[in-house]
């Protein structure tokens, strides 16, 4: 993370705190007209719930499904593959880029569903919701955002858990996101799964995945994606798909590491605030909390 002002490492759009150098009210103007396609798969997770595990799952399930049907126009080319596959991220010429490319596009996204392009429900895009327990999500983004650049830095715990518990992040706030994200829960074109669930059952996590977006893989195929996606693997594959990034990305990759950091009171402070904020919404009654925390 970076000590200068946090003021200046963050601008407000529409009443979220971005990073200035990974987003830009530029790039949000121009997504309000990106056309979503039914055969888009799209990936949406606050930030650190797992996006970049199951981002590749995802990716490995296209590919691998386009390679059976060697269907060209289905494949993802190396280059579209190098292309940061953030939806809000890059510049705002990206997205008549990705009016381009082949039709099974692999997007991921951080932000809320009204901030994101009216077309991807419209068009009835599928979407992958990823959650995660909120005290491990706050236990890597706090490690996360003081190892990052363009992420502001906190001195103390103490601190982070402040900004994290009143939404003063990137991105916005964790239990703001679970809320509204909670009232598309039940679309016909929603799936949810949880990080500690794939953590628990990695290969079923897989196969779920793949029966949602229709992608056609054999059990051995199925398996090797699963195989592929285990945290070794993916760490030791890091600095081929992520370069430095993969060193800070792939930290623990387990749960319960909140355990490390919460002190009593800040974890009675956490359950109270999921108690009464989202434990009765749609998709907070999703996330494995009791068994974790
Ligand atoms: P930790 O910081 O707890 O280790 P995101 O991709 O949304 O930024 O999330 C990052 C978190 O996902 C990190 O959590 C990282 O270790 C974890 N992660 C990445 N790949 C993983 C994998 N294959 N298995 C389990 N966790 C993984």
């Amino acid at each position: 993370g970076d000590t200068m002002d946090r003021e200046d490492l963050l601008f407000s759009y529409k009443g979220i705190l971005y990073p200035t150098t990974v987003c830009s009210p530029e790039i949000f103007k121009a997504l309000e007209s990106f056309e979503a396609r039914q055969a888009d798969v799209i990936l949406a997770g606050y930030p650190k719930s797992g996006t970049n595990w199951v981002g590749q799952i995802l990716t490995d399930l296209v590919t691998t499904s386009a390679e059976n049907n060697e269907d060209e126009t289905n494949s993802i080319n190396d280059e579209e593959l190098e292309e940061f596959p953030y939806l809000e991220v890059g510049d705002a010429e990206k997205y008549q880029r990705m009016e381009k490319l082949s039709s099974r596009r692999v997007i991921f996204t951080h932000l809320l569903p009204h901030n994101l392009p009216e077309s991807i429900f419209k068009n009835k895009a599928k979407i992958l919701v990823l959650v995660r327990n909120p005290k491990d999500v706050a236990t890597s983004f706090y490690h996360f955002t003081n190892a990052m650049s363009p992420l502001p830095s906190y001195e103390t715990w103490d601190e982070f858990f402040t900004a994290f518990m009143t939404g003063k992040m990137p991105w916005g706030s964790y239990f703001d996101y679970i809320c509204e994200w909670s009232k598309h829960v039940d679309d016909e074109n929603v799936m949810t799964i949880t990080y500690e669930e794939l953590k628990e059952n990695r290969a079923l996590g897989v196969k779920k995945i793949a029966e949602f977006f229709v992608l056609p893989l054999t059990e051995e195929q199925l398996q090797a994606v699963a195989d592929r996606s285990s945290f070794q693997a993916m760490k030791e594959n890091a600095h081929k798909t992520h370069g430095s990034f993969g060193n800070v990305l792939f930290r623990k990759g387990g749960v319960s590491d909140w355990k490390n950091l919460f002190n009593e009171d800040q974890n009675q402070e956490m359950d109270k605030m999921f108690e009464e904020s989202l434990a009765r919404t749609k998709l907070g009654a999703k996330i494995k909390y009791e068994v974790y925390c």
